[in-house]
């Protein structure tokens, strides 16, 4: 059972996810946490992590390690998207199996569902048409890490394996290079510097009308808290994590503005890419055990920007 003595190990606890629940594990009481940075072991080293699951024996792990970024970086590094991902997650996958993990999660994203999937997406979307082309590599490696969790479950006739799909997370220790961040990120960057050089205007990408949902990446840490202490009550599925709430991204620029201090004209690209004009998971499924999300989008991103100015791209620049 989930409790405060158990051995936990947060693979990624230095990221945007993995950070978040270990600020919320730590202020929760559970005092027996084991972490491991890139540095001391490369999860795509199959050796090396089962050698480290064999000698610390974890009872519980949250994935929250893997290679992630925006359009761009999946652009640029399809293959390492891949690779990086399937092996992380094979291998993490693989030692918990033999050395006894109790409960593991892993996290899906929205970008696995097909493009064509019904808004709200349902769980069962999955695999039902074609995912987007820009992001394929990242999907397919996380299709394959939901479809892996079902089938420990089934083959070893265990419930050890938990699969969460966040939609967007933001938060404290996101990514906030414009070269590999992800929406909100980028866009809070844009407009801080926008706003530090004094620019009368802003250019963004596309018209501003896609529709996407955030999740405060302490939200995302609450979810999978609630997953080890509920798993009982989890069905060998995977199961989405999100607000149920889309806003445009035009809407989000203009909350941004705000809480940045940003007072100039916001001008709209629309000869680039929209990209879908809506993303929005059905969470219901997730909710009616019992999980809802705490923080609100307002919120969300002026706690995120507080932690921005206090970051080390801020102690560069300001
Ligand atoms: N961010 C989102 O919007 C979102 C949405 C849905 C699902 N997810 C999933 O949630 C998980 C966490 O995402 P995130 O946004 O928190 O990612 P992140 O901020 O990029 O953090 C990823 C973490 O993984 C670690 N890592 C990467 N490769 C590693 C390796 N070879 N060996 C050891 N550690 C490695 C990184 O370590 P270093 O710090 O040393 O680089 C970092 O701590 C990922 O599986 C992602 O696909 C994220």
């Amino acid at each position: 059972m989930f409790s405060k003595t158990s051995k936990i190990f947060v693979a990624g606890h230095r990221g945007l996810l993995g950070s978040a629940i270990m600020r919320r594990l730590e202020s929760d009481g559970y005092g027996n946490i084991i972490t491991r940075g890139r540095d001391e072991l490369d999860l795509t080293d199959a050796a090396s992590v089962d050698a480290f699951f064999k000698a610390e024996r974890p009872e519980f792990v949250f994935l929250a390690a893997g290679r992630t970024g925006g359009i761009i970086a999946n652009i640029a590094y399809p293959s390492s998207f891949l690779h990086e991902n399937i092996s992380i997650q094979d291998n993490i996958f693989e030692a918990a199996e033999r050395h006894g993990v109790e409960r593991l999660i892993f996290y899906g994203s929205s970008c696995m569902y097909p493009k064509s999937s019904p808004q709200p997406i349902p769980e069962d979307s999955l695999l039902t048409g074609p995912v987007e082309k820009t992001s394929e590599p990242y999907a397919v490696a996380k299709i394959a890490g939901v479809v892996a969790c079902r089938s420990y479950n089934n083959q070893y006739k265990s419930r050890r394996f938990i699969s969460l799909v966040p939609n967007s997370i933001y938060g404290q220790n996101d990514n906030f290079n414009l070269e590999s961040s992800h929406v909100m990120a980028g866009l809070i960057r844009r407009f801080h510097e926008a706003k530090a050089e004094g620019a009368s205007e802003i250019r963004l990408w596309g018209t501003g009308r896609p529709r996407r949902e955030f999740l405060y990446a302490d939200d995302a840490a609450s979810a999978s808290v609630f997953a080890m202490l509920n798993a009982d009550m989890l069905e060998n599925t995977h199961y989405n994590i999100g607000t149920g709430e889309d806003h445009s991204i035009a809407d989000i620029a203009s909350i941004i503005a705000r809480i940045v201090g940003y007072d100039g004209v916001i001008v709209w690209n629309a000869s680039k890419p929209d990209g879908a004009l809506r993303k929005v998971l059905d969470s219901g499924r997730f909710s009616s055990i019992g999980w809802k999300p705490l923080v609100s989008l307002h919120d969300g991103i002026r706690t995120t920007y507080e932690w921005f100015l206090t970051s080390e791209y801020a102690k560069a620049h300001i």
